[in-house]
């Protein structure tokens, strides 16, 4: 089990008509990251925000930001992004004709390169480039949506990878249904990134409490 957990914040639940405090609320609350779901309408059947909003985001805040890219071809907007100040670009397996040449082109745009997988892709397709990237996402619901329930059964990718990586300084991190009262199984399978969206910002007894909980498993 990893010994820090780190707490990224899903900016797609939070109140976009109150996008600053919402990202003081992020910080305020001891989260280690913001998390930015870019989709396209065609790798995912929904349309979210993109490298302009990540800069007015970047703007509002010094943590760290991952931009996870649900696009086609997520590639052609590396440098975009990297200029808009996403620190991580983090990009679907299934979305890239040659991901070894998507990972290139994020390395020479200056950000860490992250590879996500849907819950139907086996870990296996990836595990090669366990020495190469900085991050690998292992999608806990079938991306598109926030809100919707983590499926356990994409459990299995988490420690496959984690055993892949061993000795590396890989981060794993796991996106999609994270709340509270899950949290815990999730880490003890090998992940130290723990991503959520409602589990975070409609935590009942508010964000503070969420974080705290999630970090002291
Ligand atoms: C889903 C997104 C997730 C989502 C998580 O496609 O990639 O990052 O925002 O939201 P929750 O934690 O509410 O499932
Ligand atoms: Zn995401």
């Amino acid at each position: 089990m990893p010994e820090t957990v780190r707490i990224s914040a899903s900016v797609l639940a939070a109140d976009f008509a109150h996008l600053e405090q919402e990202i003081r609320r992020v910080e305020e609350s001891g989260c280690d990251e913001i998390h930015f779901d870019v989709m396209d309408g065609h790798f995912v059947p929904n349309i979210t925000f993109g490298a302009d909003i990540l800069q007015a985001v970047r703007s509002l805040t010094s943590l760290p930001i991952d931009a996870h890219m649900m696009v086609t071809e997520p590639g052609r907007f590396a440098p975009q992004f990297a200029s808009a100040g996403a620190n991580t670009f983090t990009v679907h397996a299934e979305a890239c004709s040659d991901l070894g040449a998507t990972l290139t082109e994020i390395a020479e745009a200056g950000m860490r390169p992250g590879i996500s997988i849907n819950p139907s892709t086996d870990a296996a397709v990836v595990t090669r480039y366990t020495a190469t990237v900085d991050r690998f996402l292992v999608m806990s619901v079938e991306p598109g949506f926030g809100g919707q329930s983590l499926m356990p059964e994409v459990l299995p990718n988490i420690e496959e990878i984690r055993f892949a990586g061993a000795g590396s300084e890989l981060d794993i991190a796991v996106d999609g249904g994270v709340k509270v009262d899950n949290a815990k199984d999730v880490v003890e399978t090998g992940a130290d990134t723990l991503i959520s969206g409602t589990g975070l910002f409609n935590y009942a007894e508010g964000m503070a409490a969420a974080v705290s909980r999630m970090k002291s498993l």
